[in-house]
C-alpha cells in the first residue's frame, strides 16, 4: 500500500523555516513564518498566559474529557471577543478546534456537507494553506482579484467585478483583518459594499480571523467580521488564538456559524460537534482554558490587552521605520504602502529573483511571493533590510 503514496508538495512557509535554520551565516534575518518576535528575536509567553498557567497548575483537578465542542465557557468567551454584541448569542453555534487551521478545515467540511456543489472563492493571493486544504478536500476553488501590484493596495474594483460572477450559494472566504499574505485590507466603506454584494447575490461569507488585535486594535480589527455577521443571513467564522494570545503550539481555535434568519442553531451546533467527533473527537483544552481564564478575569484580561497593544504598536513602529528608511534610500514615496499595511505581513511586490538575491546576498528570508513578517525585524535589522531591498532593485 505505502508504495503507492506520492511525494506531496512541501509547504512553502515551512520549507523556508527549515532553510533559515540550516543557513550557517551568523548575519541572517528570518522574515518567514508568521510568528511574533520581540526586539531580541524571542517569541515570549504573554504575561497573562503565564499567570493563568500557574493558576491552572494549582487548581486543575482533572484531565477528563470536556465536551465535543470544548468547554462551553471558552466558546462564550471567544464569541464575545470576536463578535461583541453584534448578533444575539443564540444565533451562534461554536466549537473549539485545534488552532485556526482546524477551524478552517472544519468549515470547509461543513460547506461540503451542506452544499457539495458550492464553490469557494478566495482572494488572489491568500494564505497558501487555504488553497492546499481546499485542493486536498477537492473543493472547487475560484480566485478573485485582490492585490494591486502597482499600488500594493486592494484592487477593490477587480474584487467586486470577480465576485459579481459567483453563483448563489457559493462561499466567499475573506480575511477579517490583517490580510495574509499582503497586509492590504478593505476599509469600512468597502466592507459595506462587499456585504451588499454578498446579500444581493446570495453568497455566503466565511471569515478567517487570525490576527485580531494586530492591526488597528482589538475592537477595530473585529469591525468587519461584526458587520458581516450582523448583516448577512449566514456566516462562517474561523478564529485563531495562536497569535493574539501567543499560544501557537497549544493549537487553540474556534469555528462559529452565525444564523440570523430561520437558521437552526441546534442543528448547526450538532453539526459542529459531529465534525469534531469525526476528525479528532475532543478538541485540545489547555490553550482554550488559558484563553478562557484570561478573558474572564478582569486583571488578567487588562494585562493581556495591554501587552497585545505593545506588540501591535511595536509592529507599527517597525513599519514606519522601514517605510521612512526606504524613502531615504530610494528618494521616493513608493514604499509608503508598508506603513499603510496592517498586521504581521506586507507583500513587498518583489520578483522571485529579487527575493532570492536578498536571501543569497544578505541572508534575508522572506516567502517567495515577497511576503515579509514585520515582527521578524528589529530597529537594528530594519536598515539592513532596507538596503537589501534597494540593492536587489525592488
Ligand atoms: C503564516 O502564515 O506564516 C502562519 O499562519 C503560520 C502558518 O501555519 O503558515
Amino acid at each position: 500500500m505505502f508504495e503507492s503514496l506520492k511525494e506531496q508538495p512541501a509547504d512553502k512557509i515551512l520549507a523556508l523555516m527549515q532553510a533559515y535554520k540550516e543557513d550557517p551565516r551568523e548575519q541572517k534575518i528570518d522574515l518567514g513564518v508568521g510568528v511574533y518576535k520581540d526586539a531580541s528575536g524571542n517569541t515570549p509567553i504573554m504575561r497573562a498566559i503565564k499567570a493563568a498557567e500557574k493558576q491552572l497548575w494549582d487548581k486543575e483537578q482533572t484531565k477528563a474529557y470536556t465536551g465535543l465542542a470544548g468547554d462551553p465557557a471558552y466558546g462564550d468567551a471567544m464569541v464575545s471577543l470576536v463578535l461583541g454584541d453584534a448578533v444575539p448569542r443564540a444565533n451562534v453555534a461554536a466549537a473549539a478546534t485545534p488552532g485556526g487551521t482546524g477551524a478552517v478545515r472544519q468549515a470547509f467540511d461543513l460547506i461540503k456537507m451542506a452544499n457539495p456543489s458550492a464553490k469557494v472563492h478566495v482572494s488572489d493571493p491568500t494564505w497558501p494553506n487555504h488553497l492546499s486544504i481546499l485542493k486536498h478536500m477537492q473543493v472547487e476553488t475560484v480566485m478573485y482579484r485582490y492585490f494591486d501590484n502597482d499600488t500594493r493596495g486592494v484592487d477593490f474594483d477587480g474584487m467586486m467585478a470577480d465576485l459579481e460572477k459567483a453563483d448563489a450559494g457559493d462561499v466567499v472566504l475573506v480575511h477579517g483583518c490583517c490580510h495574509n499574505p499582503t497586509g492590504a485590507n478593505l476599509n469600512m466603506v468597502q466592507w459595506k459594499e462587499l456585504v451588499a454584494l454578498l446579500n444581493r447575490k446570495g453568497l455566503i461569507p466565511m471569515v478567517d480571523i487570525a490576527y485580531q488585535g494586530f492591526g488597528d486594535g482589538l475592537e477595530e480589527d473585529a469591525q468587519a467580521v461584526r458587520l458581516i455577521a450582523s448583516s448577512c443571513p449566514e456566516t462562517l467564522i474561523a478564529a485563531s488564538c495562536s497569535k493574539n494570545f501567543g499560544i501557537y503550539r497549544e493549537r487553540t481555535g474556534l469555528l462559529m456559524t452565525v444564523a440570523n434568519e430561520g437558521g437552526n442553531q441546534k442543528l448547526n451546533q450538532g453539526t459542529l460537534n459531529y465534525l469534531n467527533r469525526q476528525n479528532y473527537s475532543f478538541p485540545p483544552d489547555h490553550g482554550a482554558r488559558l484563553v478562557t481564564m484570561v478573558l474572564s478575569d478582569p486583571a488578567l484580561r487588562a494585562d493581556w490587552a495591554a501587552e497585545l497593544e505593545e506588540v501591535r504598536l511595536s509592529m507599527l513602529g517597525l513599519r514606519e521605520q522601514l517605510a521612512s528608511e526606504l524613502q531615504r534610500l530610494s528618494g521616493s514615496d513608493r514604499f509608503g504602502f508598508i506603513a499603510q499595511h496592517r498586521g504581521m505581513f506586507s507583500r513587498l511586490g518583489a520578483s522571485p529573483e529579487q527575493v532570492e538575491k536578498m536571501r543569497a546576498d544578505s541572508g534575508i528570508y522572506m516567502v517567495g511571493d515577497s511576503r515579509l513578517n514585520i515582527a521578524g525585524l528589529n530597529k537594528t535589522t530594519v536598515p539592513i533590510l532596507a538596503k537589501a531591498i534597494i540593492d536587489a532593485g525592488v
